[in-house]
């Protein structure tokens, strides 16, 4: 499968069609931004370990029947997947207070959530993703209806309890991360974007040491050494 023409390029990836039009492909990139691109970096080496790390959590999910975009990973940089309408949501799934639910709630880091929390946000850069809520999303035009956001959270409650226990066999904790959804060529929502340590914190689970992009972010060092620790606990778990 080739590369025809770019479709779009993001922060950390290039998204290019191919001569499939259900096709296309994701270049991970080696770029790192943070707090709506106001920091940004260049690691070598860094796309494609989220290519890596993506496409054993694909082929996880799919394998529990949860219904994804993906379809191989080609080389080091470049995942083919399937072509789907972007759904202009950011779910975002906490099991443990951090990041901004930390900051805007004044929750210690760390302190384990009485439940799981998924919210909304929009997913607009202008607009510096502000908080969703379902009648916001409805409003929007960003679902057709109610059942759709219902099905979104259930969803990703679901995808949540498998992670969770994945990584945990790992030998890591699940504290929050970012889903997307898209509509596929017969219209149902699917699993899209990437499954990466730069949008899922991940914590080791005796120490509690920061495996993911908040060590970008927080400026601790050692992104990359903690990405590889991340891919060979995911690729030797169980
Ligand atoms: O910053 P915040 O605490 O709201 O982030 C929650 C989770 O969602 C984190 O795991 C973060 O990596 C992810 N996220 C993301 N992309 C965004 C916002 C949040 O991957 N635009």
């Amino acid at each position: 499968m080739k590369k025809t023409e770019l479709l779009y390029e993001g922060k950390a990836k290039k998204i290019w069609k191919t001569d499939d039009p259900n096709l296309l492909i994701s270049e991970f990139k080696d770029s790192l931004t943070a707090f709506n691109g106001e920091k940004k970096d260049e690691q070598a080496g860094k796309g494609a370990l989220n290519n890596k790390i993506s496409t054993i959590l694909f082929e996880y999910l799919e394998s529990k029947g949860v219904p994804t975009h993906f379809v191989k990973m080609i080389d080091d940089n470049n995942m083919l997947h399937k072509a789907a309408e972007v759904i202009k949501i950011e779910v975002i799934v906490r099991n443990i207070a951090a990041g901004s639910l930390s900051r805007n709630l004044g929750l210690k880091e760390g302190k384990k959530l009485p439940f799981t929390l998924v919210e909304f946000d929009y997913k607009n850069d202008e607009l510096g993703d502000p908080k969703l809520n379902d009648q916001h999303a409805l409003i929007l035009g960003l679902v057709k209806e109610q059942a759709e956001l219902d099905y979104i959270r259930y969803m990703a409650r679901k995808i949540n309890r498998f992670l969770s226990e994945f990584y945990a066999q790992a030998g890591l904790k699940l504290v929050d991360f970012k889903l997307e959804f898209g509509r596929d060529a017969n219209d149902n929502i699917i699993l899209i974007d990437e499954l990466s340590p730069d949008n899922f914190r991940l914590w080791d689970k005796d120490t509690n040491e920061k495996m993911d992009k908040d060590r970008f972010r927080q400026g601790l060092g050692g992104l990359l050494e903690a990405y590889e620790e991340v891919l060979k606990r995911i690729q030797n778990k169980g």
